[in-house]
């Protein structure tokens, strides 16, 4: 091999034994672009037939300022439509033993700007060489003749196929480009890639595909950003009997015969205007069910088994009115004849929308309710109407770049909750974005790390950088701050504004501003009035990191706010042009009643209206709409405890959750003392409701990572057992000595959060109650506990068991046909108190035979939860970091996902000490998606450090007085 030649390894063989198969393949060769030669200088083209090899090039170049350096695609072609046929290989290779698929593509395009230069993203991919001696044939459709192909290289680093030419492309002529191509179908969960399942002892594979964020490039080339919308006409090549899907519906199956080999080609009606991103190809052998909503076709599909024992039920049940709720919300209607949704055994993420064909987890699309908890069954409709949600927002009108995600996720993160409300309107899900999406994104964003929800578009260019947008603030932050603006404008005016920008950008792009604008013309046209224009509003939030604490004096009448931190010791190194300071809509109340809302403009306004005497109190961000937090003077909290204390059920339920989330996070940032956190908790010997309850355990959680190691823990646990056994007993009580479900969504999930503290405080009839439920599945082989409690009756069973009780539940494991029974498994095998049991499970975690890729980055942060592995995991994932990185790096949250959970315990200066040498010692390989993690969970430690140390003594003082009396 000359310089300038490189082939790897692994392809290597790919090309040996692919020539070694049915044709006469000559063995390939790869071309490469040297960086030493010259840009004009030919890489010879290789024999027609032979393949190109794409990860043949050279691994580090010099940098240099080619168009093909450029990570953003010029503009000077346009796409009209691609004609795609592929055919994924669902059996080894005999000789190589490699799963592929092979494909053709035809891209017609149109020249807008004269160039002799396309680019055209390929990653992955293997050419065929064609007549002219290259990768690719150029031909003209209307217009100007075609140059010939010059030359033509794969770029790795930018992921680009490209052709030099020897002429120009002149505009508004007409061009197709054919290539022959061919790649690995790997189980790496990106692009077009295998799952795998049994059925009996048969192991079958489904073809599938995970396009967004970039890799749509990795299955036909393509010019694979969000803004170059196209038609595409696909066709799948498949064994006869098999279920072909794709973003259109069938259109037709024609029998053909490849070298001998009697096929189907399934040709799907040709896509709407779309973003390469959206698309999805799908072989398989499963089964489905279907029923027709209005004029649209919705059909669920899943695993022969799960399918037949009526798993898809619920998803079709409420896929068809979540996707009615959403066209009358956006009063616009579904511009697709079918929806299908379909749950994979092996996929990345929870779910993903691409038009007309839904890919799911299987936990997030499959219910049985022998099996499935409530929490699963209000996953599936809240997922379900987040993707049906981006058949709009995101599909119909797709953001132009990467940078505006945050607004697409954010927007389906808030709109979730709308549908799921819809699908199931006695649960009440529409407060649950305060716990799941409101508090849990505070955590982050309070952080000197956090970042602004908006980035520049030219800061977010390469694959990594875009995959690293997929983030609690891009999620939650934005679903946040959308609910609040939704708020402050009315529902009404809020989808007003949506309805116009949808019909004025339907099927093309469009930047976040466009989106403020047209709310601003429905705030306009009904007279709205705001103190700011609503972009000037708007910009406060999202051009800058973190949140205010809004500081209420009820003696001076002052409002004031400042940045909230988390540590407020820590360093903001980033400049705000907004200062700091947010335009804040308030909702508040004096005892009772209800005021109009007061905004808060600048750093501070003073206002007689705040002022209270006597026993009244006020109450801010009401329903905590507002993305904010609030602290009163310490009459006001006094009055409020003693409320608590008094009558808790005067308070909005929300907000009782919202004082002690409030509560413990101010103590954290040192603007109350702790002990007023652990105030908050006293009445909740009285609080029957879910909310509040999961604030207390959420923040005491926290006390329990950074106590569960030092002689708090005693008293701290008697503490809680005090608090919660009167829950427990209210639930024995209501279920009729546990065997009735509590009829109310929340009091389900409440009932499991009594027995988890019960169980986990010490208990003693709870812990008798799980081991005797545990027992009798384990002796009689018959599981009669109720799904919702399974999560909970596992953990604490096998954590109080030994061998014995996690041997049988891995083998259960194993066993389980259920993803949501595997799942609940899965998580409580994590329970036990066994190093060696942990320290086996650990190395499971990497075998994909053991554990599926998909979850393997959560298993181990399960792992790490637990007190006693919570070490294992640490020295294991430190262990093994460059493996896990480079087999398991196709993911997009996991990386910060397992980072941030394997070190959240972390307060020691040793640990700290620790966590530094790990970022040194992998700076080279670097931490992908997990990057900003590494930084927030050094920041997090030092934070951790601080507080312990000037809050362990009078923690442990107050738990034991509150014990002792
Ligand atoms: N577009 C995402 C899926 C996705 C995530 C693709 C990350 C590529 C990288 C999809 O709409 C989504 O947000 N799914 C969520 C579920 C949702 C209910 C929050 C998920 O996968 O968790
Ligand atoms: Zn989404």
């Amino acid at each position: 091999m000359g310089k300038g030649f490189y082939i790897s390894k692994g392809v290597g063989i790919v090309g040996v034994i692919l020539g070694a198969g049915a044709v006469a393949t000559i063995i390939a060769l790869s071309v490469v672009y040297s960086q030493e030669k010259a840009k004009n200088n030919e890489v010879k083209p290789t024999e027609p037939g032979t393949t190109t090899n794409p990860t043949a090039t050279a691994t580090t170049p010099t940098p240099s300022n080619e168009t093909w350096d450029q990570y953003r695609l010029p503009k000077t072609l346009e796409p009209i439509h691609y004609d795609v046929t592929l055919r994924p290989h669902l059996k080894r290779d005999p000789v190589n033993g490699l799963y592929i698929f092979t494909g053709e593509s035809t891209f017609h395009f149109k020249c807008v700007e004269d160039t002799d230069l396309i680019l055209i993203h390929s990653n992955k991919l293997n050419y065929t060489t064609q007549a002219n001696g290259h990768t690719a044939t150029l031909t003209s459709v209307s217009g100007a003749e075609a140059p010939q192909i010059k030359n033509s290289f794969l770029w790795d680093v930018t992921q680009y196929l490209v052709l030099q030419l020897n002429g120009k492309l002149t505009k508004d002529s007409e061009y197709k480009l054919y290539t022959k191509f061919h790649g690995e179908l790997a189980d790496d969960l990106g692009g077009f890639y295998r799952s795998e399942y049994k059925e009996g002892n048969e192991t079958k594979i489904v073809a599938t595909t995970q396009m967004q964020p970039t890799d749509a490039r990795k299955a036909f080339p393509c010019l694979d950003e969000p803004a170059m919308k196209s038609y595409f006409n696909i066709s799948l090549i498949h064994d006869y009997g098999m279920v072909a899907l794709s973003n259109g519906a069938e259109r037709e199956s024609v029998n053909i015969t490849i070298d001998g080999e009697k096929l189907v080609k399934t040709s799907f009606e040709m896509t709407e205007k779309m973003s390469t991103y959206l698309l999805a190809f799908v072989v398989c052998d499963f089964g489905y069910i279907e029923s027709t909503s209005d004029k649209t076709l919705i059909r669920i599909f899943a695993r022969k088994s799960a399918i037949n024992a009526g798993q898809g039920a619920y998803a079709l049940n409420k896929t068809g009115p979540i996707l009615k709720f959403f066209e009358k919300y956006y009063n616009s209607s579904y511009p697709l004849p079918k929806s299908d949704q379909i749950a994979l055994p092996d996929f990345n993420a929870g779910a993903m929308e691409n038009w007309g064909l839904i890919t799911y987890r299987e936990t997030a699309l499959l219910y049985d309710e022998r099996f499935s908890s409530n929490s699963n069954k209000e996953r599936i409709a809240t997922i379900i109407a987040h993707e049906l949600a981006h058949m709009w927002f995101g599909n119909l009108v797709t953001l132009r770049w990467w940078n505006d995600l945050w607004l697409n996720e954010g927007f389906a993160s808030y709109v979730e909750y709308l549908g799921g409300d819809n699908a199931e309107p006695d649960w009440g899900v529409k407060d649950l974005i305060v716990l799941s999406d409101v508090h849990r994104v505070f955590a982050v964003d309070a952080l000197a790390s956090s970042h602004p929800l908006s980035s520049k578009e030219e800061d977010i260019q390469k694959p990594e950088q875009i995959s690293e947008l997929f983030d609690a603030i891009s999620y939650s932050k934005g679903a946040s701050v959308l609910r609040m603006l939704s708020d402050f404008l009315t529902e009404e005016i809020f989808t007003m504004g949506l309805r116009t920008y949808l019909k004025e950008f339907a099927f093309g792009n469009a930047v976040y501003t466009d989106l403020w604008r047209h709310l601003q013309m429905a705030v306009n046209q009904t007279g709205t009035v705001l103190p700011d224009t609503l972009e000037n509003i708007m910009n406060t939030w999202v051009l800058q990191m973190g949140f205010p604490v809004v500081t209420i004096n009820t003696t001076t009448g002052e409002v004031r706010q400042q940045h909230f931190l988390l540590d407020p010791d820590s360093n903001v190194t980033t400049p705000s042009d907004y200062n700091y300071e947010w335009i804040v809509p308030m909702k508040w109340q004096k005892k009772e009643a209800v005021q109009p809302t007061f905004w808060l403009t600048k750093k501070s306004n003073s206002t007689e209206i705040m002022k209270v005497t006597g026993s009244d109190w006020v109450l801010a961000n009401i329903n905590v709409t507002g993305y904010y937090r609030v602290n009163y003077d310490d009459g006001n909290w006094d009055r409020l405890l003693n409320q608590l204390a008094t009558d808790h059920r005067i308070i909005p339920v929300i907000n009782r959750a919202q004082l002690v989330d409030d509560a413990f996070n101010l103590a954290r940032a040192k603007i109350i003392p702790t002990v007023w956190a652990l105030k908050t908790t006293t009445y909740l010997n009285k609080e029957l409701e879910y909310m509040p309850w999961a604030s207390a355990l959420n923040n005491l959680d926290f006390f329990s990572l950074m106590f569960d190691r030092s002689e708090v823990y005693g008293p701290m646990q008697d503490y809680l057992r005090k608090q919660v056994t009167p829950l427990f007993y209210h639930f024995k009580n209501i279920t009729g000595n546990w065997t009735n479900v509590p009829k109310g969504h929340m009091d389900q999930y409440n009932q499991v959060n009594a027995i988890s503290l019960s169980c986990k405080t010490g208990l003693e009839e709870c812990q008798d109650l799980v081991k005797s439920w545990f027992q009798q599945w384990m002796t009689t082989g018959n599981n009669s506990i109720h799904p919702n409690l399974r999560s909970t009756v596992y953990c604490n069973a096998i954590a109080a068991g030994g061998a014995k009780e996690w041997e049988f539940a891995w083998l259960e494991f194993k066993n389980s046909t259920i993803a949501s029974e595997a799942e609940k498994l899965r998580s409580a095998l994590s329970c036990t108190k066994q190093p060696w049991l942990l320290n086996r499970y650990l190395e499971y975690t990497l075998d994909p035979n053991s554990i599926r890729k998909q979850d393997a980055t959560s298993t181990i942060v399960y792992i790490a939860n637990n007190v006693v592995g919570q070490p294992l995991a640490w020295d294991f994932v430190r262990d093994r970091w460059y493996y896990i990185f480079t087999e398991y790096g196709g993911g997009s949250f996991s990386f910060s996902n397992l980072i941030n959970g394997i070190t959240k315990r972390f307060s020691t200066e040793f640990e700290l000490k620790e966590l530094r040498q790990f970022k040194e010692d992998n700076s080279d390989e670097g931490f992908g998606s997990g990057t900003l993690a590494v930084d927030q969970s050094i920041e997090r430690t030092i934070a951790n450090m601080k507080w312990i140390a000037e809050n362990e003594e009078n923690v442990l003082e107050w738990f034991r007085a509150e014990t002792k009396a």
